[in-house]
């Protein structure tokens, strides 16, 4: 196994800004890599996709190949892969489509710990066809999502559970396979919303057991767009609404409109990135991005640990996640001190940390930081100790 954060860091022009980036979870940084597949995909020959010319090919490639790099990216069926604009619209769309089949008497379920874009739209859609939520609670003291949270809600009237497989402020990472295998017994859809998990973990889609799970390119390397997948044998039960002409077949028939082929080969090149982050990794695409996310999170671990010990032994501070199995994403604030004047404070240093609920806002409001919320330092792929020294320096000197 071979991470070597500089190898990694040269391949990331925006590095060269001076900047240390603790704004992963909102948002990665992009290695040259994806830009040029992005530039070359919008300009090579391209038409609508089919197969008859070169430009048709080339179009069609570009889907095709954005389906099976997600397939190797969650290991889950090439043709159970939905793009989406972003997360967000995707749960909006599928809490549409899902709430046909739902009525009084029906109930679903949330979490308080998510981010908006895994609860809001499944409530919107639950209130227009008079289905009733249920709540699952979060401790707030040790920011841990325990199982029965979920089971003790669930009955025979539950028909859809929601929930995340990283809180993207506080780190937590409920165990979404033991929460999968109840939500399937008592017969109810299960979607895991895996946006803050995916560029910390190795994703094993048929493992977890869920019915849907997805994630943002733009968090993990690629170009700003969200993909959702399921079997593809479930799609084909699920209803939507669509064009006269446009194609029945899964997954296209939940895909709207041309798709952005020069994005999708971003995302693509994204993937690709991720399977070369060991240098060592052998094998199949797949076998290298596991053996790859494995070398990231034994090289995220012990900086994470290192840069919580630096942060809570500044004075007068507040860490917020303390959940068992978590991700190097602190949410933090300190006695006395605005957050947002500390995040333009650290701006000055080029050191980004921004302050805000993120989001998460009925964590937020659940912690008592109301819609304002606190800092978050999350690590990514390309950060280094000496970026963790920065921002405690950074804090220490506001
Ligand atoms: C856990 C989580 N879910 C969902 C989202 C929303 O993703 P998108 O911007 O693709 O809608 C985010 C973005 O911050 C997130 O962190």
């Amino acid at each position: 196994m071979a991470y070597d954060v500089n190898r990694i860091r040269s391949q990331f022009p925006s590095l060269d800004s001076g900047i240390a980036f603790f704004d992963g979870p909102g948002g990665s940084q992009v290695p040259i890599s994806v830009g040029e597949a992005i530039a070359k995909a919008i300009t090579q020959p391209t038409s609508n996709r089919n197969t008859v010319t070169l430009s048709e090919q080339n179009a069609e490639a570009c889907v095709q190949g954005y389906r099976s790099a997600v397939a190797d990216l969650l290991n889950c069926d090439s043709q159970g892969v939905i793009y989406g604009r972003s997360w967000t619209q995707l749960t909006y769309d599928m809490s549409r489509n899902l709430a046909k089949e739902w009525g009084p008497g029906d109930e679903i379920i949330v979490t308080y710990l998510d981010h908006d874009s895994n609860i809001r739209p499944w409530i919107q859609a639950a209130e227009a066809k008079g289905a009733t939520v249920r709540w699952a609670e979060f401790d707030v003291e040790t920011a841990e999502l325990p199982v029965e949270s979920i089971t003790k809600l669930l009955s025979n009237k539950t028909k859809f559970v929601a929930v995340t497989g990283a809180a993207n402020t506080l780190g937590t990472r409920p165990d979404i396979k033991a929460i999968a295998k109840e939500v399937k017994n008592s017969g109810a859809l299960f979607l895991v919303d895996a946006v803050h998990l995916t560029p910390h973990a190795v994703i094993d889609f048929k493992d977890i057991g869920a019915d849907f799970l997805g994630f943002s390119s733009y968090k993990i390397f690629g170009p700003h767009c969200g993909t959702m997948v399921a079997d593809p044998a479930l799609l084909e039960r699920v209803k939507n609404d669509k064009l006269a002409p446009s194609t029945t077949a899964v997954p296209e028939r939940f895909e709207f409109g041309t798709l952005p082929y020069e994005i999708m080969a971003g995302v693509t090149a994204s993937i690709d990135f991720v399977a070369s982050m060991d240098d060592e990794a052998k094998g199949s695409r797949r076998e290298r991005i596991v053996q790859s996310m494995n070398a990231l999170e034994a090289y995220e671990h012990p900086l994470f640990e290192y840069m919580e010990s630096q942060i809570q032994s500044l004075p007068g501070v507040k860490t917020y996640g303390h959940a068992k199995s978590r991700t190097p994403t602190l949410y933090f604030s300190f006695s006395g001190k605005d957050s947002v004047e500390l995040y333009k404070h650290l701006a000055k240093l080029k050191v980004n940390a921004p302050a805000h609920n993120f989001y998460a806002f009925e964590a937020s409001h659940k912690l008592g930081l109301g819609d304002k919320g606190a800092m978050r330092a999350g690590l990514a792929p390309y950060s280094t100790k000496e970026d963790v020294d920065r921002l405690v320096e950074g804090l220490k000197s506001f």
